[in-house]
């Protein structure tokens, strides 16, 4: 291996950080060798901090009406082609019941932005599940919302909230969003969630529309210095009904490669294996895992809404990545020699 790269990777782990240039010079310098070297470092740590436990969330997709019209998403605003649903509150009730019993301690509720869920709406759901479950997580994922709704959403229980960046990059990011979108906007949500108190989430997708290296180097850096409790990092897919429809879908293994680097420059980050993962690789989400991330998130959507909920084509929604056939993940998991475990699962302070 270059000399510097190695050096390179040796910094990273042992201080967490590094220039934007030189997370370029890895992301440019990616060779199976350093794949590996990279790898191995990022289980070790893993491994320090979670030991070989995989968490796991039980995923509930409430509504697919979204506000919103970005680029890349199937459930944008002007895709007259999806069929629209909204889960009522007995039904996302009832999901977690369901999942309780298989084991799920932490529910993702996450949804288009759908003004039907109001603050009223969503603090009753959120207050009924952690009465029934006093011993789990509520985790949401609800896109943007003024900071008034954070916190009361947050007085009302949630835990957690995921809220992916998407691109580091202004430029970048004006290109995958209509213009009433800002990275501005995003990056205040960001901290205004993780002051009020939330385990927040980021994240980015790998292989988006006019995603250059540089702009990657950019997202590594941010996730750094944001230093967030999760990180989302999944494969662009294109949809066939987006304007992205005729691009290219990010590659599964510079996806784990860039999951390596996350682990090392937020050694206790949660990170999970994504479905978009799962969906463009066979055993991508073992790769993932082995790549250093420690969480799946099953779908425990009722089954016949999982198919409108449909970001991008070809998502796996049956397979292991579903709620009922947990046991066949747990023997995946245990296969590449992990454990699902019934936890929380929450981050760990540095
Ligand atoms: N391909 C991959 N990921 C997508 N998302 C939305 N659309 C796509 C797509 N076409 C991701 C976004 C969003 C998360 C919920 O799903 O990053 O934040």
């Amino acid at each position: 291996m270059n000399e510097v790269t190695k050096k390179l990777i040796d910094k990273l782990y042992n201080t967490s950080s590094l220039e934007e240039a030189e997370y370029l010079h890895l992301i440019n310098n990616r060779t199976p060798e350093v794949t590996e070297y990279l790898r191995s470092l990022a289980v070790e740590v893993r491994k320090k901090h979670y030991g070989n436990k995989v968490y796991i969330r039980g995923l509930i997709e409430i509504s697919n009406y979204c506000k919103n019209d970005c680029l890349y998403c199937g459930i944008r605003r002007s895709n007259k082609l999806v069929e629209r649903y909204r889960l009522t509150e007995e039904e996302i009730i009832s999901c977690a019941h369901v999942g309780y019993s298989l084991g799920f301690r932490t529910f993702v509720m996450q949804g288009g932005e759908d003004p039907y869920y109001t603050d009223e709406r969503m603090c009753g759901i959120i207050s009924e599940i952690k009465r029934n479950y006093p011993d789990c997580a509520v985790t949401l994922s609800l896109g943007e919302r003024s900071r008034e709704s954070y916190e009361r959403l947050y007085s009302a229980g949630a835990d957690r909230y995921l809220l992916r960046h998407e691109t580091a990059d202004s430029c970048h990011y004006s290109r995958l969003h209509p213009s009433e979108l800002t990275l501005e906007n995003r990056i205040d949500c960001l901290n205004s969630l993780k002051k009020i108190g939330f385990q927040t989430g980021c994240g980015f997708m790998v292989g988006s529309p006019y995603q250059t290296p540089e702009n990657i180097a950019k997202d590594l850096k941010f996730v750094e210095t944001f230093s967030p409790q999760m990180c989302g990092i999944g494969p662009f897919i294109p949809h066939k009904d987006t304007p992205f429809r005729d691009f290219d879908a990010g590659d599964a293994e510079f996806t784990c490669y860039l999951l390596s680097i996350v682990r090392l420059a937020v050694p206790t980050v949660l990170l999970p294996a994504t479905t978009a993962l799962g969906s463009i690789l066979e055993g991508g989400r073992e790769l993932g895992i082995l790549s250093g991330a420690n969480v799946v998130m099953p779908n425990l959507s009722p089954e016949d809404t999982r198919k409108k909920y449909s970001l991008y084509n070809n998502k796996l929604s049956t397979g292991a990545e579903s709620a009922e056939k947990l046991t066949l993940l747990k023997e995946k998991i245990a296969a590449i020699g992990y454990e699902v475990v019934t936890d929380r699962g929450d981050a760990i302070k540095m």
